[in-house]
């Protein structure tokens, strides 16, 4: 690619993705609603807000591929989802119609489908659950995505994303860490296949004790090859969770009694 657009490069997974993945493009466009410092030879850094419409569509201008992570990323008020997630999606979709309909990866979230129990295996064909205002956004998202493709032929890649850190740091990580490499690989994928589509990426690790089934993707070339469990030990150590916690019962853990925020600050 000429040039990639990274949104949300102020974020933890954006930072990463700066590091690990600007050998995707002769130049990366950086963005986010906050500073993006320090800034690398090979980027441009333009801030903006999502929710700004000219500004979006002066973002996406002459980009070849977007790696969409901005946005909010956990459960706030509405007013604040809507503006990023929900206004700022459609933002980006039109802005990319206008633009030559680079390939998207939209980072979507697996509380898409959190109020499933996390004795069940999922499919990527299954009716969504959204545990919050923050995963009914991301649902959202995955449909403006699905709409585009089949109106226009845009291409998306809607990824799940499950818990992208360095490592698991709790129980419940164990069945949904998505390792940096892992998704790092996949991102490498998404653009190099000849065609891509629309279709839903469980974004998670090999993980033994994992709940989603990627099986539907065999003809992307990409299969996840870490595992939680090398990090067994260490979660083994920590406290044992109540049997009826949230993040014991549901797979989309502690956001599931979340309360609905009402301030439009927070
Ligand atoms: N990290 C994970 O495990 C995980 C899990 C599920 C989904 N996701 C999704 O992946 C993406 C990246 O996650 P992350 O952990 O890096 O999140 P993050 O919160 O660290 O980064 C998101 C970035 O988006 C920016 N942003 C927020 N509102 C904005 C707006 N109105 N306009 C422009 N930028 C705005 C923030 O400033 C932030 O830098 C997010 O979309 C998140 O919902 C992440």
């Amino acid at each position: 690619m000429k040039r990639l657009l990274i949104t949300g490069a102020a974020g933890g997974v954006g930072k990463m993705a700066r590091k690990r993945l600007s050998h995707l493009a002769q130049s990366i466009r950086i963005s986010d609603i906050v500073p993006m410092d320090p800034i690398a030879d090979n980027e441009e850094a333009i801030i903006c807000d999502l929710a700004d419409e000219a500004t979006v569509h002066a973002l996406v201008k002459d980009c070849d591929g977007i790696l969409h992570l901005g946005g909010v990323s956990v459960e706030k008020s509405y007013d604040l989802i809507e503006a990023a997630n929900i206004r700022g999606v459609h933002n980006l979709y039109e802005a990319a119609r206008m633009s030559g309909q680079p390939r998207i990866v939209f980072a979507s979230s697996n509380h898409t489908i959190g109020f499933y129990p996390q004795t069940t295996r999922l499919t990527a064909d299954m009716p969504t659950r959204p545990d919050g205002w923050y995963g009914i956004s991301k649902v959202y998202g995955e449909a403006v995505a699905q709409m585009y493709h089949a109106k226009f032929g845009q291409e998306t890649a809607i990824v799940r994303i499950g818990s992208c850190f360095e490592r698991p740091v709790d129980r419940r990580m164990m069945a949904t860490w998505f390792s940096y490499d892992d998704f790092c690989r996949l991102i490498e994928r998404v653009f190099a296949v000849p065609a891509l589509g629309c279709p839903i990426i469980w974004g998670a690790s090999a993980n033994s004790g994992g709940w989603w089934d990627n099986s539907h993707l065999d003809w992307l070339g990409w299969a996840p090859e870490d595992n939680s469990e090398t990090y067994r030990d260490e979660i083994e150590r920590l406290p044992q969770r109540p049997a009826d916690a949230p993040d014991v019962l549901w797979q989309g853990g502690m956001f599931t009694a979340d309360p609905v925020v009402k301030s439009k600050d927070c």
